[in-house]
């Protein structure tokens, strides 16, 4: 499975690439916005910056509404480098915009999806990647995960080729499940990243040997 980081921090991005265990970003308009109000960078700027840190795929996020103005917005952002993916919302023009960037041969990213039907919308319009949010579904008692399984079956019984990032990432536990259950992706905050190496007995193994080897070496 692969790891995108879901930021727009550029610290944590740089920070989490010397690891080389990050294959893409995923931004979005509120991750932007705290990095703008963070480094005082235009979004643009950030973007670029981004771009260079990690080779991988890089969702920017349109913020039109419109499929005109999502059109020209996506291709401006698309001039920033190849590797930007156009993050598109759920929404009917927001399809028609997917179906017309991937005849120009922009990769899209569909987000805010909630259901295993407009998942089917989105690969049907052609989107290189669906994201289903299952932390933001677990907030309102659903069961996140559960979703992600019914896209990967849709998707398989039907042979889309759109990729599943499961985002909206919480805990480990999300990340694990996604690995399971074979999703293509999982987007997860710089957080969750940390907690991902962590194990109790991991840290109280790593205190005795310390403690064996000074022992021996007084
Ligand atoms: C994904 O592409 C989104 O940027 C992100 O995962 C949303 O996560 P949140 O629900 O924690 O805001």
């Amino acid at each position: 499975m692969k790891i995108f980081l879901d930021t727009a921090n550029l610290d944590e991005i740089k920070n989490a690439a010397e690891a080389n265990l990050i294959d893409g970003i995923t931004t979005n308009p509120s991750l932007m916005a705290r990095e703008i109000k963070r480094t005082g960078l235009e979004s643009d700027a950030i973007l670029k910056k981004i771009t260079e840190l990690v080779s991988g795929p890089i969702s920017a996020e349109v913020v039109s509404k419109n499929l005109t103005e999502m059109v020209e917005e996506a291709r401006k952002l698309k001039k920033i480098a190849p590797q930007i993916v156009i993050k598109i919302p759920m929404t009917f023009d927001g399809m028609k915009a997917v179906r017309r960037l991937n005849r120009e041969g922009i990769n899209t990213n569909v987000t805010l999806v909630f259901s295993a039907n407009q998942a089917l919308l989105a690969a049907k319009a052609g989107a290189t990647y669906v994201s289903p949010f299952v932390g933001r579904l677990d907030d309102i008692g659903n069961e996140g995960m559960n979703l992600v399984g019914e896209i990967l079956t849709i998707f398989d019984n039907y042979n889309f080729k759109t990729e599943v990032i499961v985002a909206s990432v919480r805990h480990p536990k999300h990340v694990k499940e996604a690995a399971l259950m074979g999703a293509h992706i999982a987007t997860i905050p710089y957080k969750t990243l940390n907690q991902l190496f962590k194990h109790c007995l991991t840290d109280q193994g790593i205190i005795k040997f310390d403690n064996d080897w000074k022992d021996a070496n007084k």
